[in-house]
């Protein structure tokens, strides 16, 4: 058994990371509306890696005996008029999912529990990956999309993502 406080920070990142994969749906379904379907591509495999992420921590709490209780996944609030929007939107959703980890760290931290501290290292890590992609997309639009060109370029190139499954298995 975890301690309680890490626990229901565990569970409660179950629901962030379903509605991470939500969000990049929205996107996602934006871009095909607009007719960027690169953009939609990049944001759908997006999707599957929050997926993922909310997979794994469900996995850790039942391998520690731990129940995991799910709560109702938030709509995503945001409209947007431009195609630069989501990429905003997404890296500072990415900086505040940062924050939720490195506080469910804090409380392993506190209460000595090595165990979740260690599985977080991942994450943690990951993070970083996820906070430099977003930022990158976002300098890549505001270099280039204003340009038509630019633009279909740039769609074409975020096209090509394709999915690989996380690097960590538990
Ligand atoms: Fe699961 Fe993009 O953080």
């Amino acid at each position: 058994m975890l301690n309680g406080d890490v626990a229901a920070l565990l569970n409660r990142q179950i629901n962030k990371e379903l509605y991470s994969a939500y969000l990049y749906l929205d996107f996602a379904n934006y871009y095909t509306e607009c007719g960027l379907d690169g953009f939609a591509n990049w944001y759908r495999v997006q999707a599957q890696e929050e997926r993922d992420h909310a997979l794994l921590f469900i996995q850790y709490l039942h391998n520690n005996g731990e129940k995991v209780v799910f709560e109702a996944v938030e709509k995503p609030a945001q409209s947007f008029t431009s195609a630069r929007g989501p990429l905003a939107a997404g890296w500072e959703h990415e900086q505040y999912v940062t924050g939720l980890i490195h506080a469910i760290y804090a409380c392993a931290y506190e209460a000595k529990d090595f165990r979740t501290m260690q599985f977080l290292d991942w994450f943690i890590k990951e993070q970083g990956e996820e906070e430099a992609s977003a930022d990158t997309l976002l300098k890549k639009m505001e270099l280039f999309g204003s340009d038509a060109k630019g633009l279909y370029l740039l769609d074409n190139e975020l096209g090509t993502r394709v999915y690989t499954a996380p690097s960590l298995t538990l």
